[in-house]
């Protein structure tokens, strides 16, 4: 039995400054913000412009979360980077960002779990410290998903936003940090949302059209029917295995796809508004950065007190999905 705790010692995030409104996109597509607003809750996306490598976002978080960890890059032993949207398939995005911020000592690599990886980066970099292997991990979720959106198509490019966020995970008095975590695959509906990288079948060609077969495609309603039903069980299971009940959880941070699956599974959940978090209608979905990119604004607004209890919770590509049950202790 350890007689410490695994918790998030610093934060940072990082948005481009070029943003997208609902408004530019009317021009682009035939769309409204009326119902952009109306169907998901987004006003606005963050994107990269294109001479940008999309790292250069996750190592600039990463500098705010080493900082605010009050840490320096050369303590950190290992680098996670959640990402479905990497520069090169080699170097990994985890080494790309351990040369651009000087992690000498530091191991790297990356996790593809979507959306959720950024909870799935947690859950393992929280293994590694428990036992003693490594003292300071940093983890990124670093997403460009503009670099793989069909501009032409209303049904996806008024959803998506480019983003990272991070933060460092270290050894915390025994009484804080993350107490649970639950972690869910389901590899049968992975065909309701899928971005083709070295191998391309007929289906793909078929679903996206000619010269556009590396774009991201989803089935929405399947994959809303999914995510309203995973997130909600996700945040139960890590409260039963907690020993607690929803109503001793301070706050909730859901991954950021849409208003209406945040309500609808915070109305299953029998959960009140103040307690979510929501930036959507700021940074559209930004896959795995949405939980952590919420975290550092959450944190650095100062919502998050000592000793609240804390679930981050999210859903994706694979299909994925996992939750996460912390006391907060920085
Ligand atoms: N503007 C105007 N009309 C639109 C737009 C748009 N941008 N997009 C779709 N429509 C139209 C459709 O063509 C359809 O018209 P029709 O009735 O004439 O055919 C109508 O609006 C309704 O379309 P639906 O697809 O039924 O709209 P819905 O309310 O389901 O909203 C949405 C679509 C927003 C995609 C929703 O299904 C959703 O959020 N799904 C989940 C998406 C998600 O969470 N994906 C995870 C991605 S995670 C990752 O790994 C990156």
């Amino acid at each position: 039995m350890v007689d410490f705790g695994v918790g998030i010692l610093g934060t940072g995030k990082y948005l481009p400054d070029k943003i997208l409104t609902n408004g530019d996109l009317e021009k682009m597509v035939d769309t409204s913000d009326e119902w952009i607003v109306r169907r998901t809750g987004m006003k606005k996306r963050h994107l990269l412009d294109d001479n940008t490598p999309s790292y250069m976002m996750g190592a600039e978080a990463a500098r705010l979360a080493i900082e605010d960890a009050s840490l320096t890059p050369m303590d950190i032993d290992l680098i996670i980077v959640s990402t479905e949207t990497p520069d090169y398939l080699t170097p990994s995005m985890s080494c790309l960002i351990q040369k651009d911020i000087n992690a000498e000592n530091a191991a790297a690599f990356d996790v593809n779990a979507a959306c959720t990886g950024f909870v799935y980066a947690l859950t393992i970099a929280r293994q590694f410290i428990q036992t003693g292997y490594y003292n300071h991990i940093l983890i990124v979720a670093n997403e460009g998903l503009s670099r793989i959106v069909d501009w032409e198509s209303r049904n996806t490019c008024v959803l998506f936003g480019d983003a990272a966020g991070a933060v460092v995970l270290g050894k915390v008095d025994k009484e804080y940090g993350i107490r649970e975590s639950y972690l869910a695959s389901f590899g049968n509906l992975g065909h309701n949302l899928t971005i083709p990288c070295c191998y391309i079948s007929e289906e793909d060609r078929q679903k996206r059209g000619a010269g556009k077969e590396r774009v991201i495609w989803q089935d929405g309603s399947e994959v809303f029917t999914f995510a309203v039903r995973s997130m909600a069980e996700c945040v139960k299971t890590v409260v039963e295995k907690a020993n607690i009940t929803i109503e001793d959880v301070d706050l909730i941070i859901p991954h950021q796809a849409n208003l209406r699956i945040i309500n609808g599974a915070a109305k299953r959940l029998g959960v009140e508004d103040d307690k979510i978090s929501v930036i959507l209608q700021e940074t559209g979905n930004i896959s795995s950065a949405s939980v952590p990119v919420a975290l550092d604004m959450e944190n650095k607004k100062g919502r998050l007190k000592k000793g609240d209890t804390v679930v981050l919770v999210a859903f994706g590509g694979g299909l994925t999905c996992g939750s996460i049950l912390l006391t907060w202790g920085k």
